[in-house]
C-alpha cells in the first residue's frame, strides 16, 4: 500500500526522501513522487519506479520534503494521480495515505468555491481544505480541513516557506523517527531505519508539528507525550544480506525466526500474556481472525489449539467476519496480523471489542495499530519482513499458535489430557529448526521441480486435515509470484468439481502426510494420476508408495504431524520461489499487490 516519508534537517531533503522511498518499496506502489520546499514547492512525481524518479528528476535544492509511493484506489496510475498533491497556487502540499470516503461532495463544494482540481483522487480535497482554512497558522488549517473529512488518513503536509511539517493519523500508521538536529515522519519504520532506530507512534486524533529541533502533538486540542521507543530491528535486517530477492532471504531465515519466537516464550520469565483471563471467564470456543497469509495460518491455528485443547475454533476471514458473523458467549478471539494495519483486521478487532469479547493480537510489529487496541498482544520475532509475500512472518505466527496451545493447556490443567504428548510437543518444537534447515539443504532438488513446473499454466494444491491450509497458503504462494494460475483444494474435494479441469497440462502438488490421512492421500493420489495430471509429491524420503505414483517427489523431514505444516510450507515457499525466478518474475514487488492493505 502506499507509503509516506517525511523529512526536516539540515540536510538536503530530496536525496533522503529518495533513499526513504526506495525503502518503502516494499510495500507495492505504481507510482512514486517528491516535493521539496524552498523559496517555492517543487514536485517531481510519476508512474515509475523509485529507481527511475531519482534518475529523472532535477536536483531540488531544499532541506523540508515530504515522499509518497502510491498505490492506486481512487483514479488510475497516472502522472497526475501521484502524490505529492497540492493546492491552487502550488504553496501546499500533501502527501496521504487511506481513503476520504466523502470527497466526492467535498470537491463539489470546493469546486464550487472556486478551487481548481487537476486529479481524479480523493486525496487532492486535503491540500484545497487546507487551503481555504489557512489563516496564518498551518496545524490550525490542517485541524479544521480535517474536522470535515470522513476517512482514515496518516498524511504530511508542507507549505513554503514554513520551517515545519505538520502530520495527522486516523486509523493508518504514522511514525515520528526523531533524529540529530532533523526529523522524519514515516508509515512505517524500514522507511527510516537509514537514519534513526529512536520513534513515536502517533495515535489516532494526533496532529504533530515536526521541525528540526522539536517535536509537539496534539490530540483533540490538548498538547500530548507519546513516548519514545528504540527499534532493535538493524538497517542489516532490512536489507539483503547478499541474496538475490528479500523473498529467499526471507525463507532462509526461518531456522533462526522459529528459535527467536520459541526463545522469547518458551523461556519466558515473566508471563507474556495473562492465558489465566481466559480459563477465569470460563472460555469455552475459540475464534481466530485474520485475512491473506494470516488467515491461513489462522486455519493451521484451528486445528492445532482443538486437537491440543479440546476446545472449538472457528478461523474466519476478517473481511468477512466483519458483515456476517457474529462472536458468540464465551469466545476467545485471537487476530493474527503480520503487519498490525490490515483494514479489515482492524476493524474485526473494533468489532469484538465493542462487544465485550476479550482479543488477543498476534503481530510483527511493535506499536502497530492491532497492538494499541487489542487487549494483549504477542509479538512474532519475525524481523522486517520486507518481501510482499509473506514466508517467515507466517512460521513466526505458527510458532505462537503452537507456544499458546501449550502454556493454555498448563493454565487450565483440565484441557490437559495427554501429559506424554506435552513433552513430545516440547521436544518437537525444540527440534524444528534444524527440520526446516533440512528443508532448506533441499533446495537444488526443489529447483529442479520449479524448472519442471514453470512451464504449465494452472495447477492444484492438495493437502488433508491440517495439511489443508498448508495448500492454500502453497496455491497462494505461486499464484502471488508467478503469476501461475493455482489452486489449494481439500484433497477429498477435487472429485467435487476439479475432476473435470485435471489433465496432462494440470499438474497436482500433493502434500502428504504420513500420519493419519496416509491411506486416503494415496487413493486421491491415484485418483489424479488416472486424470494423467502430472504429479508432484510432498513425501517422507523412502516412501515407496508415491515413488511408484509420482512424476517427481520431493521428499520432506520426518516431524509430528501437528509439525507438518511448517516443513511442509517451506518447501512450498521456495518451490514457488523458484518458479516465478525461473519466469523471470520480479518476485519481491509482484504486479497489482501490496505488503499491508489498509483499505477494506
Ligand atoms: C497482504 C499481504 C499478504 C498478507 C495480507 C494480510 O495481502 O500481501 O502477504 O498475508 O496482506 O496482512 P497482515 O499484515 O494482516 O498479516
Amino acid at each position: 500500500m502506499c507509503g509516506i516519508i517525511g523529512y526536516i534537517g539540515n540536510k538536503q531533503a530530496q536525496p533522503i526522501l529518495l533513499n526513504c522511498l526506495g525503502r518503502l518499496e516494499y510495500r507495492g506502489y505504481d507510482s512514486c513522487g517528491v516535493a521539496v520546499s524552498n523559496s517555492s514547492i517543487e514536485v517531481y512525481k510519476d508512474v515509475v519506479r523509485v529507481g527511475a524518479l531519482r534518475k529523472a528528476s532535477p536536483r531540488i535544492k531544499g532541506t523540508i520534503g515530504i515522499g509518497h509511493t502510491r498505490w492506486a484506489t481512487y483514479g488510475e496510475p497516472s502522472q497526475v494521480n501521484a502524490h505529492p498533491h497540492c493546492d491552487c497556487h502550488g504553496s501546499i502540499a500533501v502527501v496521504h495515505n487511506g481513503i476520504i470516503n466523502n470527497f466526492q461532495r467535498l470537491k463539489h463544494q470546493l469546486i464550487s468555491e472556486g478551487h481548481n482540481f487537476v486529479s481524479e483522487t480523493d486525496t487532492e480535497v486535503i491540500p484545497h481544505l487546507i487551503e481555504k482554512y489557512y489563516r496564518g497558522n498551518l496545524e490550525e488549517a490542517v485541524e479544521a480541513a480535517l474536522r470535515d473529512v470522513d476517512g482514515s488518513y496518516a498524511l504530511i503536509v508542507l507549505r513554503v516557506g514554513e520551517p515545519r511539517l505538520v502530520a495527522a493519523r486516523k486509523d493508518s500508521p504514522l511514525i515520528i523517527g526523531i533524529g540529530d538536529r532533523e526529523n522524519f515522519i514515516a508509515s512505517d519504520v524500514p522507511a527510516m531505519l537509514d537514519y534513526t532506530d529512536r520513534v513515536m507512534y502517533l495515535e489516532d486524533g494526533d496532529i504533530g508539528v515536526v521541525t528540526p529541533n522539536s517535536i509537539k502533538v496534539r490530540s483533540d486540542g490538548m498538547e500530548v507525550t507519546r513516548e519514545e521507543h528504540k527499534i532493535s530491528w538493524s538497517v542489516a535486517d532490512a536489507q539483503k544480506a547478499g541474496y538475490e530477492h528479500f523473498m529467499l532471504k526471507e525463507i532462509h531465515e526461518q531456522p533462526k525466526v522459529i528459535r527467536d519466537t520459541l526463545g522469547e516464550y518458551v523461556q519466558a520469565t515473566e508471563p507474556v500474556v495473562d492465558l489465566a483471563v481466559m480459563r477465569d471467564e470460563g472460555i469455552e470456543s475459540m475464534l481466530i481472525l485474520a485475512c491473506g497469509s494470516s488467515y491461513y495460518a489462522a486455519v493451521v491455528g484451528k486445528y492445532i489449539v482443538e486437537e491440543l485443547l479440546g476446545i472449538p475454533v472457528r478461523a474466519e476471514l476478517a473481511s468477512e467476519f466483519n458483515y456476517f458473523s457474529r462472536p458468540l458467549a464465551r469466545t476467545g478471539a485471537i487476530v493474527i496480523t503480520q503487519s498490525g494495519e490490515t483494514a479489515d483486521t482492524l476493524k474485526a478487532i473494533k468489532r469484538l471489542k465493542e462487544v465485550g469479547c476479550p482479543v488477543l493480537a498476534i503481530t510483527n510489529v511493535v506499536g502497530s495499530t492491532a497492538s494499541r487496541i487489542a487487549d494483549q498482544t504477542i509479538y512474532t520475532r519475525a524481523g522486517p519482513e520486507i518481501s510482499v509475500a509473506a514466508t517467515k512472518s507466517f512460521t513466526a505466527q505458527l510458532m505462537v499458535l503452537y507456544w499458546l496451545a501449550l502454556s493454555y493447556s498448563q493454565v487450565d490443567i483440565k484441557r490437559l489430557t495427554d501429559i506424554r504428548r506435552l513433552a513430545d510437543m516440547i521436544m518437537g518444537l525444540r527440534q524444528l529448526p534444524s527440520k526446516v534447515q533440512q528443508v532448506l539443504d533441499n533446495e537444488g532438488k526443489i529447483m529442479e521441480c520449479a524448472d519442471y513446473l514453470s512451464a504449465y499454466e494452472d495447477m492444484f494444491f492438495i493437502g488433508r486435515g491440517i495439511n489443508f491450509p498448508v495448500a492454500l497458503e502453497g496455491a497462494l504462494k505461486l499464484k502471488e509470484i508467478s503469476y501461475i494460475h493455482a489452486e489449494g483444494y481439500a484433497a477429498g474435494e477435487l472429485k467435487h468439481g476439479p475432476f473435470a479441469l485435471l489433465g496432462s497440462d494440470t499438474p497436482v502438488i500433493a502434500i502428504v502426510d504420513p500420519d493419519s490421512t496416509y491411506e486416503a492421500m494415496l487413493t486421491n493420489i491415484r485418483e489424479v494420476q488416472t486424470r494423467r495430471s502430472p504429479l508432484i509429491a510432498l513425501a517422507e524420503d523412502g516412501d515407496e508408495a508415491i515413488g511408484e505414483l509420482a512424476d517427481f517427489v520431493i521428499t520432506v523431514p520426518r516431524v509430528d504431524a501437528i509439525f507438518s505444516p511448517v516443513v511442509n510450507l517451506v518447501t512450498l515457499q521456495l518451490l514457488a520461489y523458484h518458479t516465478a525466478k525461473k519466469k523471470g518474475c520480479p518476485i519481491d514487488f509482484p504486479r497489482n499487490l501490496a505488503k499491508s492493505v489498509t483499505v477494506e
